[in-house]
């Protein structure tokens, strides 16, 4: 199977904005992208993304989930990257029908339609590094996947560093292409190093996120994260699992979580942690290493309540239960 995220479908949404107003979205071909060698984007990375999903339920239909949500998301990461505004309504209908478009190509689950939104700043401008680019340009692929831990239910490793950041604090909460970028090398590192699968970011101790996932501890019936703040993104997945969490009961607190606290908790039996994300999903954490130690979260393996949450989001965007929280769109 092909790795996540490298097959495309053959066309996507797009407009642009010439600096007064954007032009009626339109579909072409995805293979090609034409832009200045001095675009905005190419030198000062005016650039931000969205990830989401659309899922084929039992009876045919196609629902995207938490469309709203991330489309939102996207024009907060625009306004903070000095992009120009877009009209939500416009990226919602672009988004719409591009799936419609593919709607049968749309995976069975566990498979889906991964959807990825992106903003670029246009402007053929290499004097412009304190300006922002006058234009730009919105599309959106499509991209058939699997599931994205080929590894299948195997529990991950985790490299906690407590001395880098994943990027500058003011910029976590923007899905841009640079935050990315800046966190490449400690997670090639860690790989080389220690054979960890990502790197938890904990600067100062503060347990924040890995390179493209949230972070939860699952201790018995309580679910610690941290609180939202600018320095990490505010995952949808993050805000869906800890929803179903309040919804079976659980005690979930979104507070500040110390390297030391994890380490001491994670130690305890029934002890669970996981990643979140619209790729991952939840998908369980068994090591920690830190400061060449290593420490096992629980049993070290895959947990029962990681695999209840998992299941409880999956139901709702594969249709196998109630949409009480109205997440999913139809086409
Ligand atoms: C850095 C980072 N944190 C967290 C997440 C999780 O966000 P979401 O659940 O909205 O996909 C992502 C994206 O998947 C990410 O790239």
């Amino acid at each position: 199977m092909s790795a996540f995220g490298s097959v495309f479908m053959p066309e996507m949404a797009i407009s642009w904005f010439d600096g007064s107003q954007w032009s009626d979205a339109e579909v072409v071909s995805s293979n090609s992208l034409q832009l200045h060698p001095g675009a905005h984007v190419l030198h000062y990375s005016s650039t931000c993304f969205e990830g989401l999903k659309a899922f084929r339920h039992a009876d045919g239909s196609v629902k995207i989930f938490r469309m709203d949500k991330n489309i939102r998301r996207l024009a907060q990461s625009s306004e903070l990257l000095a992009l120009p505004a877009f009209d939500e309504a416009m990226l919602e209908s672009m988004i719409r029908d591009i799936v419609t478009r593919f709607k049968d190509e749309v995976p069975a689950p566990p498979g889906s339609m991964y959807i990825r939104p992106t903003h670029i700043g246009t402007e053929p401008a290499v004097g412009k590094a304190a300006v922002p680019s006058l234009t730009s340009c919105l599309y959106v692929l499509l991209s058939p996947v699997g599931d994205y831990f080929t590894g299948g239910d195997k529990a991950l490793r985790l490299l906690l560093d407590d001395e880098g950041m994943r990027c500058s604090p003011h910029m976590g909460v923007v899905k841009s292409g640079g935050n990315y970028a800046s966190a490449l090398q400690p997670i090639m590192k860690a790989r080389a190093e220690c054979q960890a699968d990502q790197v938890l970011f904990c600067p100062g101790g503060d347990v924040q996120e890995t390179g493209a996932a949230n972070f939860l501890l699952i201790d018995g019936n309580e679910i610690i994260t941290k609180a939202l703040d600018s320095s990490f993104l505010h995952g949808v997945t993050r805000d869906s699992i800890l929803t179903l969490a309040r919804d079976m009961g659980m005690d979930v607190q979104e507070r500040e979580l110390t390297v030391e606290e994890l380490l001491e908790r994670s130690a305890r039996p029934g002890c669970e942690a996981a990643l979140s994300g619209t790729a991952a999903v939840l998908t369980s954490v068994g090591t920690l290493i830190h400061k060449g130690q290593e420490y096992s979260v629980g049993n070290g393996g895959v947990g029962e309540t990681t695999l209840r949450l998992r299941r409880a989001l999956n139901d709702i965007q594969w249709g196998k239960a109630p949409d009480t929280h109205g997440w999913l769109t139809s086409l």
